[in-house]
């Protein structure tokens, strides 16, 4: 079989590639290692940034998105037992966020590919991509269990940080720059009402706290925790108990308890590839960089990365230039080294390493102090928060 745009990965990027190049008329087949019901409830990200909802609604993915999602527009910081609202909109010019998870995107993409749009195989896992410096790379596969050929013009990396597509790529063609952090997160899904309107991000002396939501009847929760936290070694109690710790507020606070429905431990890393292409080979999304969660950038970086690529896709096939392809990698980094900045600015700033001296969190109560009196401070918080727009 052939094709012009071969996609590794079923993810939001590959997904969301498929549907842009799909809506220019460039064909292209997603391969996807899972199961569609694994894809659909990978619990993932929950906030799009105002770029990414233009981009879903330019691509006509967003129907039900602009029915169920949340619009909001801030969030509240707390740290030294008081807190702090960001207006989103008064900072930035009117840019906003939405509560919308990253499940809900993918089914929704997914729901438009199946019912006419490009071809999307489950359960099809890519084992080797060979020819990245010919005109005509090959993408390996076992599906049905039995091994399949993909040949294609065009090959796109969008299999996620674990994926096989970085790993096609001859050491000395690419550099990895990375960063791990001496902490995890420990995420939960509760059914009860959210405790507030808007996302909370706490600092606290016993560690990093946020408050988000999936809905308005499921709650979002995430505590900083040791790496290599066994969440059996957490009872619910104790779960509420500590985050109940790490927001309190003077002048108190009520966060509501409710039947805790998941709990998983996630390790934080960034890390960053480039060059984002070697020979017809090109990486998006998670393949090329990963940012720690703090600040919600992964889902989103995912999205402008693809529509930078379908962008130059478009352009070859129409004019036949390969400039804006050439360029994706240089357009791309600038923004994914912005996305890094303020992954780890968020994180930095909000967790306690477990090394930290007192004059380091005084450091950060300043920083944190310095955003609340600010509009100068606040403005390039909100504007990191609510999303550049895509070049
Ligand atoms: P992915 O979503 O990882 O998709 C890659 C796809 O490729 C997967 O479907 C995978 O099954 C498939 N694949 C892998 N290998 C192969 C193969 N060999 N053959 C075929 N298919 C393959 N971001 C936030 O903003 N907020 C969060 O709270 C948040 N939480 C996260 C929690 C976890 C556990 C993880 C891993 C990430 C989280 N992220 C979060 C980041 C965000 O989910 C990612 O940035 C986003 O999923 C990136 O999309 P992607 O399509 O590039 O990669
Ligand atoms: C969520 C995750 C984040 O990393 C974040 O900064 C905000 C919200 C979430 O999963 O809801």
């Amino acid at each position: 079989d052939h094709t012009t745009v071969g996609i590794i990965g079923g993810g939001p990027a590959g997904l969301l590639l498929a549907r842009l190049l799909h809506n220019s008329g460039i064909d292209c087949v997603v391969l996807e290692s899972r199961d569609r019901a694994y894809v659909e409830q990978r619990q993932r990200a929950g906030i799009l940034e105002q770029s990414t909802v233009d981009v879903l609604r330019g691509s006509g993915a967003a129907e039900r998105l602009d029915r169920e999602g949340l619009v909001h527009d801030g969030i509240e910081l707390r740290w030294n037992r008081r807190a702090q609202r960001i207006d989103f909109p008064a900072l930035t010019g009117g840019r906003r966020v939405w509560v919308y998870a990253q499940t809900e995107v993918v089914k929704d993409l997914i729901a438009l590919q199946t019912a006419g749009g490009a071809p999307l195989l489950f359960e099809a896992r890519v084992t080797a991509v060979a020819g990245a410096d010919t005109d005509r790379p090959v993408v390996h596969y076992t599906h049905q269990g039995q091994d399949k050929t993909l040949s294609c013009d065009y090959v796109v990396g969008c299999d996620g940080f674990h994926g096989v597509t970085r790993k096609a790529i001859p050491d000395g063609a690419c550099r990895t720059f990375e960063r791990v952090y001496p902490y995890s997160w420990f995420g939960i899904l509760a059914d009860v009402p959210p405790s507030c309107d808007e996302l909370i991000y706490a600092h606290s002396p016993r560690g990093f706290a946020l408050h988000s939501m999936r809905s308005t009847t499921v709650s979002r929760l995430y505590l900083q925790v040791a790496n290599g936290t066994d969440p059996a070694d957490w009872p619910d109690e104790r779960i509420w108990d500590e985050l109940d710790a790490r927001f309190a507020l003077d002048g108190g606070w009520r966060l509501e308890r409710g039947p805790i429905t998941s709990k998983a431990v996630l390790p934080m890393r960034s890390s960053v590839t480039e060059p984002m292409r070697w020979g017809r080979v090109f990486l998006a999304g998670d393949a090329a960089h990963i940012v720690p969660p703090t600040g919600a950038k992964g889902l989103n970086l995912a999205v402008s990365d693809v529509v930078v690529l379908a962008r130059a896709f478009a352009r070859l096939q129409d004019t036949g230039s390969a400039e804006l392809l050439d360029a994706y990698s240089d357009t791309c980094l600038r923004r994914v080294w912005r996305a890094e900045h303020f992954s780890y600015f968020m994180t930095t700033t909000l967790h306690t390493d477990p090394g930290q001296s007192d004059f380091e969190t005084r450091l950060q109560i300043s920083q944190l102090d310095r955003i609340a009196a600010s509009p100068h401070a606040a403005a390039e918080l909100a504007g990191n928060y609510a999303g550049l727009t895509i070049e």
